[in-house]
């Protein structure tokens, strides 16, 4: 029986964590941290994610705010937004959820946050003291996966660790950090992506697999090794009849591959609510790391 990742239970036990820090915080007369999501546009994915990130803020006592700009807004308005929060004392982090409209440089304007308030850990310069295993922010989704595979104690030294996926939020920064020297980390990894002819035969003789590229159901038993361990990153949405009008699907074929992993985490209920947790420990961070609150 294969051990089931439950992010949805240790992101709680997260979140109780930060709560009971700022209780003292607050005890101590400070003010709560403040996080702040810039939103540009409708898109319906984005905006349920940034409602449950201020909802999240809600929860463990942060301040929270949410800038929505239309999707018209100009990239210089954005930008003259950004340098606002950059330098406001109020703010300890911002994000800008991305995608952004087609009309804006998205560097220019990852560029343009400070990176002592990158709480998403996107700026290059937070993403080379990653790679040199330097103290910062680590991007939420692989800093979610890395803290579930501590808590649950999965060894992933000297193992092989396939990553399906290359983005800059996902793919790219988890294929660092395992190979760190660390743990979870010390694995061997292999990044895999688009290109790659046949990525089954990588998969096969993966000891980790950990998928992030948004094609439900993609990972079958038959592409992975007896005893592997699964982190599913993807979560799509599928168009269905229910009221809602679709459900989350993941990368993984649960249902085909539980009886041949060691461990798993479901989706929903795993790696999502462990990135939507690491946001909130990446600002109590930022709070505490910033020149205006020694
Ligand atoms: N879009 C999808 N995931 C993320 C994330 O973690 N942060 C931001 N800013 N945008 C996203």
């Amino acid at each position: 029986m294969a051990l089931i990742l439950n992010g949805l239970k240790v992101s709680k036990d997260i979140k109780n964590e930060i709560r009971e820090e700022v209780e003292k915080i607050l005890a101590r007369k400070r003010r709560a941290p403040h996080l702040v999501a810039i939103l540009v546009g409708n898109n319906g994915a984005s905006l349920a994610y940034v409602n449950s990130k201020i909802k999240d803020c809600k929860e463990v006592g942060f301040r929270s705010s949410l800038i929505h700009f239309p999707s018209t807004v100009s990239e210089a308005e954005l930008l003259e937004k950004i340098d606002e929060l950059n330098k406001s004392k109020e703010v300890d982090g911002f994000i800008v959820q991305l995608p952004l409209p087609k009309q804006m440089d998205q560097e220019k304007v990852i560029m343009a946050i400070d990176p002592r308030k990158d709480v998403d850990g996107f700026h290059p310069e937070n993403f080379g003291k990653m790679a040199l295993e330097m103290d910062t922010f680590l991007p939420a989704t692989p800093f979610g996966i890395l803290t579930l595979l501590e808590r649950y104690n999965i060894d992933t030294q000297g193992k092989h660790c396939v990553i399906i996926g290359r983005s800059r939020i996902v793919g790219r920064p988890m294929s660092i950090l395992m190979g760190r020297k660390d743990f979870p980390g010390n694995s061997t990894v292999t990044l895999t992506h688009s290109y790659t002819p046949h990525i089954e035969e990588y998969t096969r003789s993966a000891d980790i697999v950990i998928t992030a590229l948004g094609d439900p159901h993609f990972l079958k038993a038959d592409m992975i090794k007896e005893g592997a361990v699964v982190i599913d990153v993807g979560i799509t949405r599928v168009d269905d009849d229910s009221e809602k009008g679709y459900h989350l699907a993941g990368d993984v074929d649960f249902d085909d591959v539980k009886d041949k992993v060691s461990a798993i985490t479901p989706v929903p209920g795993g790696v999502g609510p462990m990135t939507r947790a690491m946001l909130l420990k990446n600002t109590i961070l930022a709070y505490k790391t910033s020149v205006y609150n020694d």
